[in-house]
């Protein structure tokens, strides 16, 4: 058997073979960040296709730091049944699920964020490659 077939073990994770989806944004999540099952169903696919883990695309911990739309939130309490049945889920097809979180900080909009934007610095947001995608620019 290819060493790629291989259980690997990361720390007190087991991966069930050495194939890893990077982060990448889905815009699945419903308006406000919830779970969707088309998101789930995204993840059980990647799974069955031997994906040993997957990585989600960033999931933004504070409203203000949401930066796309349908971005899948880890924001708060009602975000928590959507999470849990992803991973389930996913466990169940036999894969591993890692989440990224991410705050957007200045490279968001008002319109995104709900708010002026928070960041460390008073310098306004990068050229992004999602702007016109995003909506930033309306
Ligand atoms: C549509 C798209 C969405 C992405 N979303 C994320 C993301 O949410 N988090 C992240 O760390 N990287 C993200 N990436 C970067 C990918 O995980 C990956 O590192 C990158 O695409 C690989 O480099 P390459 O595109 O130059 O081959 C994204 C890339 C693409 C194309």
């Amino acid at each position: 058997m290819s060493l790629l077939f291989s259980p690997l073990k990361i720390g007190q994770l087991t991966l069930p073979n050495r194939f890893v989806c990077s982060a990448t944004y889905e815009g699945m999540a419903d308006a406000s960040g919830r779970v969707s099952d088309a998101l789930i169903q995204r993840y059980v696919q990647l799974v069955r296709g031997d994906v040993g883990l997957a990585i989600t695309g960033h999931m933004f911990v504070h409203r203000s730091g949401r930066a796309m739309p349908f971005q899948t939130g880890i924001h708060q309490d009602d975000t928590i049944p959507g999470l849990k049945q992803l991973t389930t889920a996913v466990h169940a097809a036999g894969g591993r699920i890692v989440f990224q979180l991410s705050h957007a900080g200045r490279q968001t909009t008002k319109k995104m964020a709900g708010q002026r934007p928070w960041a460390p610095s008073a310098i306004g947001r990068g050229p992004g490659q999602f702007r016109q995608a995003a909506g930033h620019d309306q």
